[in-house]
């Protein structure tokens, strides 16, 4: 059976990735994609609830690396129950963020630093590297004001200052720089339409050209 194919959507708060994701997730379905839908931190009920705490806004006392090591513990959870098993069927993975989104938020903005970072997920993904990343770029302010505008419930992530978002996006652009065969960048601060065809255009040529 030959291997799936590991979609990750990265980019930072408001950039759009749930908005685009299930758009995205019905027209690969359409097109006869054997495709599965699912997103970090969680995918699966173990994960799902390393999340609640991760998420939680009563949990003030978080450490930064308690929060690290929750993440990558809730990533490995996810990969290893549903993740490499969809993969092993075949079937294109679309997942809501991963490993680039703790070098970004953890390393970043953390500032745990990169290389700690990688360093811990590469003890819990091993070599399970997405074979593509679409990163949904967009300036931080612009995100932050969608969320503020569309949302009522803000989580403890949500309400970090703009300083903390502005470094996230520092460490995207070194996760951009760092991993650059693997990333496509599509300009989210277009419309929801717009933004939808990239990520599909870019994903169905991907898995085009690995089926060819
Ligand atoms: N292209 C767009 N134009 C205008 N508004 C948008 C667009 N895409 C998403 N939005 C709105 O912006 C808000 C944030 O979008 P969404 O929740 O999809 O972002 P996200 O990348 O998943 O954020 P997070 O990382 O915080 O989960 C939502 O209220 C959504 O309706
Ligand atoms: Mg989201």
């Amino acid at each position: 059976m030959t291997r799936g194919l590991f979609i990750t959507l990265e980019g930072p708060d408001g950039s759009g990735k749930s908005t685009i994701a299930p758009l995205v997730f019905a027209m690969l379905k359409d097109r006869g994609y054997d495709v599965i839908l699912t997103r970090e931190p969680g995918g699966v009920k173990i994960a799902e609830a390393i999340r609640s705490i991760i998420l939680d806004p009563q949990n003030t006392a978080m450490d930064a690396k308690t929060e690290a090591l929750l993440y990558a513990a809730a990533r490995r959870q996810h990969l290893i129950e549903k993740i490499i098993p969809a993969l092993n069927e075949g079937k294109i993975v679309l997942c809501e963020r991963f490993v680039d989104s703790s070098l970004a938020y953890q390393g970043y903005g953390r500032q745990i630093g990169f290389d700690d970072i990688w360093t811990i997920n590469k003890f819990a993904i091993a070599d399970h590297m997405p074979d593509l990343t679409i990163y949904f770029d967009i300036d931080e302010k612009t995100g932050l004001e969608r969320i503020r505008k569309n949302r009522t419930a803000i989580d403890r992530l949500d309400s970090e200052s703009l300083h903390f978002h502005t470094l996230v996006h520092e460490g995207y652009k070194e996760v951009l720089r760092t991993f650059k065969e693997r990333i496509r960048i599509v300009d989210a601060s277009r419309s929801v339409d717009e933004v939808k065809e990239s990520v599909f255009d870019a994903i169905r040529s991907f898995c085009d050209q690995r089926r060819s």
